[in-house]
C-alpha cells in the first residue's frame, strides 16, 4: 500500500463561504504545521469548555498540544494520515483527520475525526473538509472510512449521513459523557472512485 508523504502547511482547498449574517469569509484547508499550536490549543480547549460530544474532557496543556502536533506531523510525513486544518480568515477553527490503521489487514482503513469552532459550524465545512479529505485518503490507498459519534450528537449524525456513511451498528453505554454513559454509534463509508 503506497503512503503519500504530504507537506506540512501545504493547501489543498481554498473558498469563500457566507455566513448567516450575509458576511463573507475566506477559508482555507491545509495541514498543519508547528506554528498553528496556539490556534489548535485554543480550538481544542473551547470544544472542551462547551463539552461537546468528543472523546477529551479535560483541558489540553500547551506541552501536551505541542507533543500531540509534532506525533500529528510526523505521521502525515509518513504518509500516515490525511490531517487537515480549517482556517477562517487566517484563524484555525477547524481541525479534521482520516488516519490511517497501520497493522498489515487494515491498511486500507482510515478513521474519520472532526471538529469546527461553534461560530463556524452549520456553513458547510465539515461536509467539505471531508470530500477534500477523503480524496486524498483514496491516493494513497484508503478504501474505507470508519467513524462514530455518540448517540446525542444530532449535528454529527446529519453530517455522517449526508456523506453517505452507513451505520454497522451501536454498542451501548461505550461512551461516558459527564457522569452518564450514552450509546457510540459505529458508521463506515466506502471510498469510490
Ligand atoms: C459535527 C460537526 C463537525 C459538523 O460540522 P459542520 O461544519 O457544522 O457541518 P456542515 O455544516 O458541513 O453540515 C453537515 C450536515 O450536518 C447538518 N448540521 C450541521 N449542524 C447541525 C446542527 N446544529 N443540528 C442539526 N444538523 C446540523 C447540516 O444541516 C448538514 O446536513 P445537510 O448537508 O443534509 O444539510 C460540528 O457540529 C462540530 O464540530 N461539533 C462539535 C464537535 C463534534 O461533535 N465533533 C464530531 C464528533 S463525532
Amino acid at each position: 500500500m503506497k503512503a503519500k508523504s504530504r507537506k506540512p502547511g501545504q493547501i489543498i482547498e481554498e473558498f469563500d463561504v457566507t455566513d448567516k449574517k450575509g458576511e463573507v469569509h475566506h477559508v482555507v484547508f491545509r495541514y498543519p504545521r508547528m506554528s498553528d499550536v496556539g490556534d489548535l490549543l485554543r480550538y481544542i480547549n473551547t470544544l472542551v469548555g462547551e463539552r461537546a460530544y468528543i472523546a477529551r474532557q479535560k483541558k489540553v496543556s500547551r506541552k501536551e498540544e505541542v507533543g500531540w502536533l509534532k506525533k500529528r506531523i510526523r505521521s502525515l510525513k509518513k504518509g500516515n494520515s490525511v490531517h487537515v486544518c480549517m482556517e477562517v480568515d487566517g484563524r484555525v477553527v477547524g481541525s479534521a483527520s482520516i488516519d490511517r490503521k497501520t497493522l498489515d489487514a487494515k491498511r486500507h482503513v482510515g478513521k474519520f475525526a472532526i471538529g469546527v469552532a461553534r461560530e463556524y459550524r452549520s456553513l458547510g465545512l465539515g461536509r467539505r473538509v471531508f470530500n477534500a479529505m477523503a480524496k486524498e485518503a483514496r491516493k494513497s490507498g484508503i478504501r474505507l472510512v470508519q467513524s462514530s459519534y455518540y448517540e446525542w450528537n444530532k449535528p454529527s449524525e446529519k453530517l455522517h449521513k449526508s456523506l453517505g456513511f452507513r451505520v454497522a451498528g451501536r454498542i451501548p453505554k461505550a461512551v461516558g459523557y459527564y457522569g452518564k454513559y450514552g450509546d457510540e454509534i459505529i458508521v463506515y463509508k466506502e471510498l469510490k472512485r
